[in-house]
């Protein structure tokens, strides 16, 4: 049976104990039922209120949506505040100065704590750093950094200072660097000398430099920020470089914030579509911190005891919404890890619970998929009692690892929070609330109180539950994507499109509600984004990088599913030369994965290529994907094959790696 048919029939329900009820801020049914009908009766009036409790504003608003120029959405627009105000001086200010703000693990175990009055000076005296280097107001700084307390650190200050940050993951090529760099139009990047993962030095910013030659003479780029963290070799370019250390000197450890509209972009983060070009998908500072604030609040229930840990990367939007800001928004305590879950072994993540005594936990179908692989007994060599609460985000999360999760990893007492959200929404759209939602294993329950989602057909009416069709979001949100960076006919054609009115939000995945409970269950992307390892990959974005290859004629990406990354990348490719076979083929099918890795990133590399002498097509020259897809997965082809103008081509892709 398919994972979703299986999640559609499953029975098993876990309703919250009456502890975890009790404790919880949203506490009971009912009180789910009556946030979400006072957000029904009075949309703006609830969504204001809740911003009037939950962000300190320097200027308050009395605008709560604007909607004149949809779906180019405002809120809170005439309000003044300042993010990093919000998560850092409003704590000390309330006492908590004290208070350890990050709990940082680093690669080999050591570990360094950073209270808030210590990290508001570290984010005050960066911040005046790079006001020295002229770096101002709505100014872009990409970020390219290994989790770390600089990491955050860069990013809370770029927030002070009003500039506005895109971080790139690690992972990522110089290639893609220079992609961002020059969308982003950024005046400074911020990097290390190395980062360190599995026990193993990575050098980062040699990419920076190839990305810098990448750009060329015009580059926008005037200074780059270098953190020490290995101290290994590394080449400082006269005039542009400068050490992280040597910026800081001198500077003055208050900085007072800028106030910006509600409406400033706090930051770009650059994700997959489905066209070649990565989005720059741009979030504001007043309606994304107030869903931050609250989703830590709601969702993941926070008290001021817990010890909140997030094991998403910075260069993810999950790091950003639940480690750079939703956690100190909040004035919580989080651990900051800068390794890999299998390093020294696979019993990191459960260690590391036991010593800092993480309350609750939150990670990636994937990362539990690997760990039930690499070690499934090794919890219970680690006391997990600490815990009471477990989350779950990136991609669905097969019913088989949930109930391990829930059991091993929870001990049947800790409810698990499936969060389904995007880059674009800023925080939890659907989920489970600890105190209020009865969980069934691999689905993401209900809306998140305010957000209206729905499932509707391809001309955008609603379906009847029980009905699969494609997921929306019936009304803005203040956390919403509000544009995409330079190019915002093509938000609106993304997310907005007109085959469905023009005014329902777009998600990109298929959705089922269940017929008797509403519940949802997300079955994945409508569209030619991949997801693997909960990192979304856009099949046009690997395939222009293939064809860029000088032996590559033609290539088609499709994804196959996999028991451990979710999904797998699968590349048809038509040689320029002869097709390849035996030691040849494996010869060139390595190179075209390093290749792909270079110009991406590690995380794009196809695991299977095929070659063939042709790609399937129409007679009218279109690529056949879904027979494509038959193929990866190793099924026989029952599809109608009538309008394809070359069947022979068929036997010769099946033949896997060949
Ligand atoms: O397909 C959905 C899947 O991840 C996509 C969003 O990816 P990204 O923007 O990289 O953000 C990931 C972290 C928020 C969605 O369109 N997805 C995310 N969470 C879930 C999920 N699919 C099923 N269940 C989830 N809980």
């Amino acid at each position: 049976m398919s994972q979703i048919e299986s999640v559609l029939v499953e029975n098993r329900v876990f309703p919250p104990s009456e502890e975890v009820v009790k404790r919880a801020t949203i506490s009971g049914m009912a009180a789910y039922e009556a946030l979400c009908k006072e957000a029904e009766t009075d949309y703006t009036g609830y969504w204001g209120r809740l911003a009037k409790e939950h962000v300190v504003w320097k200027q308050p608003f009395t605008s709560v949506l604007d909607e004149s120029n949809a779906p180019f959405y405002k809120w809170f627009a005439d309000g003044k505040l300042n993010v990093s105000y919000n998560c850092l001086d409003k704590n000390v200010e309330a006492g908590l100065g004290d208070k350890v703000a990050i709990i940082f693990e680093a690669d080999g175990g050591a570990v360094s704590k950073v209270t808030y009055k210590e990290l508001l000076s570290r984010v005050a005296k960066f911040a005046n750093a790079l006001k020295a280097k002229g770096i101002k107001k709505g100014d872009r700084v990409i970020i390219y950094l290994p989790m770390s307390i600089e990491g955050i650190v860069a990013m809370q200050a770029c927030a002070r200072i009003g500039a506005i940050h895109s971080v790139v993951f690690g992972g990522f090529s110089a290639k893609s660097l220079e992609e961002r760099i020059l969308d982003a139009g950024a005046v400074a990047v911020i990097t290390a000398d190395e980062q360190t993962r599995g026990g193993k030095n990575i050098p980062l910013k040699p990419a920076v430099d190839e990305a810098l030659t990448l750009v060329g003479a015009n580059s926008p780029v005037k200074t780059v920020i270098v953190a020490k963290r290995t101290g290994g070799a590394c080449n400082m370019v006269a005039g542009r470089d400068v050490w992280w250390t040597d910026a800081e000197a001198g500077q003055s450890d208050v900085c007072e914030p800028e106030w910006v509209e509600a409406e400033h972009p706090l930051f770009l983060l650059y994700t997959s579509g489905s066209t070649g070009k990565p989005k720059g998908v741009q979030h504001s500072s007043g309606g994304y911190l107030l869903h931050a604030a609250l989703t830590m609040k709601w969702t993941f229930d926070i008290k001021p005891d817990d010890v909140f840990w997030c094991t998403a990367d910075i260069g993810w939007v999950t790091g950003h919404t639940y480690i750079t800001y939703g956690p100190l928004a909040c004035g919580a305590t989080e651990i900051v890890f800068e390794g890999v879950p299998t390093f020294p072994d696979a019993g990191r993540f459960w260690k590391m619970i036991q010593d800092h005594k993480v309350s609750i936990f939150y990670t990636a179908p994937t990362a539990i998929r690997s760990l039930i692989k690499a070690g499934g007994d090794l919890p219970k060599k680690y006391d997990l009692t600490s815990l009471r609460l477990l989350g779950s985000v990136g991609e669905p999360i097969n019913p088989e690892a949930w109930m391990w999760y829930y059991n091993e990893i929870g001990g049947g007492r800790c409810p698990i929070v499936d969060t389904f959200w995007q880059t674009e929404t800023g925080g939890h759209m659907i989920t489970p609330l600890p105190g209020v939602t009865p969980l069934v294993p691999g689905s993401c329950t209900l809306p998140f109180p305010g957000i209206q989602a729905a499932i509707v057909d391809e001309t955008g009416h609603e379906l009847e539950w029980g009905k699969g069709g494609f997921l929306v979001v019936k009304k803005p949100w203040p956390s919403m994507i509000r544009t995409i960076w330079g190019d915002p006919e093509r938000f609106k054609k993304s997310y907005y499109p007109e085959d469905l009115g023009g005014r329902l939000y777009l998600a990109g995945d298929g959705a089922v509600r269940n017929a008797k409970t509403g519940n949802f269950t997300i079955t994945g992307r409508i569209d030619d984004v991949l997801n693997v390892s909960g990192h979304r990959m856009g099949t046009m974005e690997i395939e222009s990088a293939l064809v860029a290859n000088p032996l590559v004629a033609e290539a088609a990406v499709v994804g196959r599913p996999d028991d451990l990354t979710g999904e797998a990348i699968c590349a048809f490719v038509v040689l320029k030369g002869s097709r390849p076979s035996g030691e040849d083929a494996k010869r060139v099918i390595k190179e075209l994965q390093d290749w792909v890795g270079k110009e991406i990133g590690p995380i794009a590399k196809p695991k299977d290529i095929r070659f063939g002498e042709n790609l399937p097509k129409t007679r009218s020259g279109k690529i056949m994907r879904r027979l494509l897809r038959s193929l990866a997965k190793g099924e026989e082809v029952t599809q109608d094959v009538s309008t394809l103008e070359n069947p022979a081509i068929l036997e010769q892709l099946k033949q896997a790696g060949a």
